[in-house]
């Protein structure tokens, strides 16, 4: 129930982030007992590259202290979104926090929006659309893969959010999101193969006071047929942000800085035109840029164009 509401102490059935370093994050259900690779009951005992950790003595331990692993420790931390996204058990691709950040606010979610996010996948964005939504909004998502609607669902219940979410088995492409979110929703996000098949069932379901449509492609050709059939639909202010990011490193240089003064009277005797090498913060450049996680396009649907529906 760890997701619901701060706490202060973990109780059995929390899911708590165990955080060793940035790079080396779990997150634990706490109970009793797992059933092992064998398929019998055992203690829950879990293994991190530092040792072991008996789960049940994290209850009744405060969230943020340290606990001591069997070779060194770690911190046991209340699970957000963001620590979901980093340690969640991956079903597909997922959508990360920088991207989910532009989405958020690309959108204009605020607590009360009404949300349709499809496809679920391993529900990394759901994560935060529902943090963003509750407590009075509401997220419904589709998925055409059944396994990863059951497990997202799942997920929902452990984590004590599944009253801010409906989750859906449908090809959303041919049979769209149903009659009963018509008129209903504040914003459609789409991750999907073929986004441009759900845009007629999207403004069916936009509110008639109009509302904004998000996707999410790595393809640029799939960029391209989404705007063409947004813009043939009457969708306004279409942008699609490419979304890269750059790692700058901060370094210390000796670097000689050029003299104001010499600028100002070149022919003054004893000015320099540098002055004496000093030791100065810079940043650098990464000689290359890795590849972009995808295209983000938004779109606004504006009130007329619902009238003519
Ligand atoms: C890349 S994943 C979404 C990842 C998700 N945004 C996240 O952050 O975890 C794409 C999902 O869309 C689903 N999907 C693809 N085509 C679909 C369709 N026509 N109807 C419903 N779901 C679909 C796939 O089953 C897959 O789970």
């Amino acid at each position: 129930m760890s997701f619901k509401n701060n706490k202060e102490f973990i109780e059995i059935g929390d899911v708590v982030t165990l955080y060793i370093n940035p790079n080396n994050m779990h997150q634990i259900e706490v109970k009793d007992k797992i059933v092992n690779k064998k398929g019998e009951l055992v203690d829950n005992v879990f293994q991190t590259t530092y040792g072991a950790l008996k789960v049940l003595s994290l209850v009744g331990i405060r969230y943020g202290s340290k606990v001591d692993l069997s070779r060194g420790w770690a911190y046991v931390l209340q699970p957000t979104p963001e620590l979901w996204t980093l340690t969640l058990p991956h079903r597909t691709q997922i959508i990360y926090t920088p991207d989910i950040s532009l989405i958020i606010y690309l959108l204009d979610l605020v607590p009360g929006s009404i949300v349709i996010e499809t496809g679920t996948g391993s529900a990394s964005l759901s994560h935060a659309l529902i943090r963003t939504v509750r407590p009075n909004g509401h997220l419904h998502t589709f998925d055409f893969h059944e396994q990863r609607v059951v497990l997202a669902q799942e997920e929902f219940k452990n984590h004590g959010i599944d009253e801010f979410v409906t989750v859906k088995h449908r090809d959303v492409c041919t049979e769209g999101f149903g009659d009963e979110l018509d008129d209903m929703v504040d914003a459609v996000f789409l991750d999907l193969p073929h986004p441009w098949l759900t845009i007629d069932f999207a403004i069916k379901s936009l509110k008639r006071k109009g509302g904004k449509l998000c996707s999410f492609s790595p393809c640029i050709e799939q960029v391209q047929r989404t705007c063409a059939k947004l813009s043939s639909m009457g969708f306004i202010s279409i942008e699609t942000y490419e979304c890269l990011q750059r790692e700058l490193t901060v370094q210390q240089k000796n670097l000689s800085v050029l003299n104001l003064a010499y600028l100002r009277d070149k022919t003054a005797e004893n000015v320099t035109k540098f002055d004496e090498p000093s030791k100065l913060t810079t940043v650098s450049h990464p000689s290359s840029t890795p590849g972009h996680t995808g295209f983000i396009t938004i779109a606004i649907l504006p009130p007329e164009c619902i009238d003519e529906r």
